[in-house]
């Protein structure tokens, strides 16, 4: 039934974003074969791929009571335990649901139109997306092609920074989907610019602790910067979406008055309360899925292919003349992510899985290398 009156247009911005320019899915062509779908192990989301946490988080599961169906959460008490968890005030701690939807509240509360936003490319797909929802100005700044793999000169960031003062400085550490991190020197000199041209800056550490360095201590030294992390790599709870900031109390205050009313459902809350009782859990699989990355990462080596260890939960491996070969080898077995910058040219990106998971992916990926293209 057509209606009898006319579609109300949106924002005038929003009306002109194509839904592509909106962040249209990402997903490899594959995954539209359900059947196929349901077979393979998946290795193109960096989700966590570690049985052994399954059946942790699957323990904490059972501990939800039913109240936490039909009470609305209670942020407060988890939000500490979180808190000291970090070793940091619970007046720096934002909850979010995914950190997805952390940089959106940060998007929100300090970047409006015509701002600038620093950000490289390629990188978290939302980034630029939550640029043009703020109608704000994205400054990227392209990775370029090495032979060592993707690289972004520091000095180039901070030239950036230098020349267009944006707002924002948005740098994922390590980033995905290259892999890459800066070192702290270099992260250091990026923060201390971004300071002086009166920038904020959002450091996303989303795969830590896969990387374990973090800029959590110079919270204390830069109440211009921001970090965003997520549970949904390391703790294996992409699907319960709870991501979080931290910052200095100001900036704080400024993202609390952007949140909604509960930040978290009630179910996310309890999980989070149960897996911070098993923080070694988390550790102990992080060195398991460590573990298969670098057993995944020398069989690829061993067979020829080039392959960037990277700095998070993958790695991103040059299949060469072998890709259709490889890729029909592995149908009903596990899916990759192919990555279309020119910076990682002729590369895909795998997710780490344990030793014992990547074992029979190993055993096709030999046979099909092991035939003639
Ligand atoms: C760098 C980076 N930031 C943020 C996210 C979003 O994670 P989530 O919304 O699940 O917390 C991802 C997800 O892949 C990511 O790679």
């Amino acid at each position: 039934m057509s209606s009898q009156f006319d579609p109300i247009a949106p924002k005038p911005h929003i009306a002109a974003m194509s839904a592509a320019r909106a962040g249209s899915s990402q997903r490899p062509a594959w995954a539209e074969n359900e059947e196929l779908a349901a077979q393979a192990l998946w290795l193109d989301r960096n989700e966590s791929r570690d049985p052994q946490l399954a059946a942790v988080l699957q323990q904490a599961l059972a501990e939800i009571p039913v109240s936490a169906l039909f009470d609305y959460p209670k942020i407060a008490p988890v939000r500490q335990k979180l808190a000291a968890h970090l070793g940091v005030g619970s007046d720096q701690l934002v909850l979010a649901h995914g950190s997805d939807a952390a940089l959106r509240g940060i998007f929100e509360a300090y970047v409006g139109s015509g701002d600038k936003v620093l950000l490289p490319t390629p990188t978290y797909i939302m980034s630029p997306v939550f640029c043009r929802l703020q109608e704000a100005v994205p400054v990227v700044i392209d990775y370029e092609a090495t032979n060592h793999g993707p690289y972004l000169p520091p000095e180039k960031i901070i030239a950036a920074i230098r020349s267009h003062r944006p707002r924002l400085v948005y740098l994922p550490n390590p980033n995905s989907p290259t892999g890459t991190a800066l070192e702290p020197d270099e992260l250091r000199a990026i923060i201390e610019e971004a300071g002086a041209r009166g920038s904020l800056i959002l450091i996303d550490e989303a795969y830590h602790p896969f990387h374990p360095r973090t800029v959590l201590p110079w919270l204390a030294e830069y109440s211009h910067l921001i970090i965003s992390r997520t549970m949904s790599k390391a703790w294996g709870m992409a699907g319960v979406r709870i991501g979080y900031t931290i910052a200095s109390r100001s900036v704080t205050a400024e993202l609390l008055k952007v949140r909604p009313l509960y930040e978290i459902g009630s179910i996310s809350l309890v999980l989070l309360d149960r897996m911070l009782d098993r923080v070694d859990a988390m550790q102990e699989s992080v060195a398991r899925l460590t573990d298969g990355k670098r057993y995944f990462v020398d069989e690829m080596r061993s067979l020829g292919f080039a392959v960037l260890r990277g700095e998070g939960n993958f790695c991103l491996v040059n299949f060469g003349d072998r890709l259709d070969t490889v890729q029909k080898a592995l149908v009903g077995i596990a899916g990759f992510r192919r990555v279309s910058h020119p910076s990682l040219a002729g590369y895909h990106r795998v997710t780490a899985t344990t030793r014992a998971l990547f074992e029979p992916i190993v055993a096709r990926i030999r046979e099909a290398a092991e035939v003639s293209p």
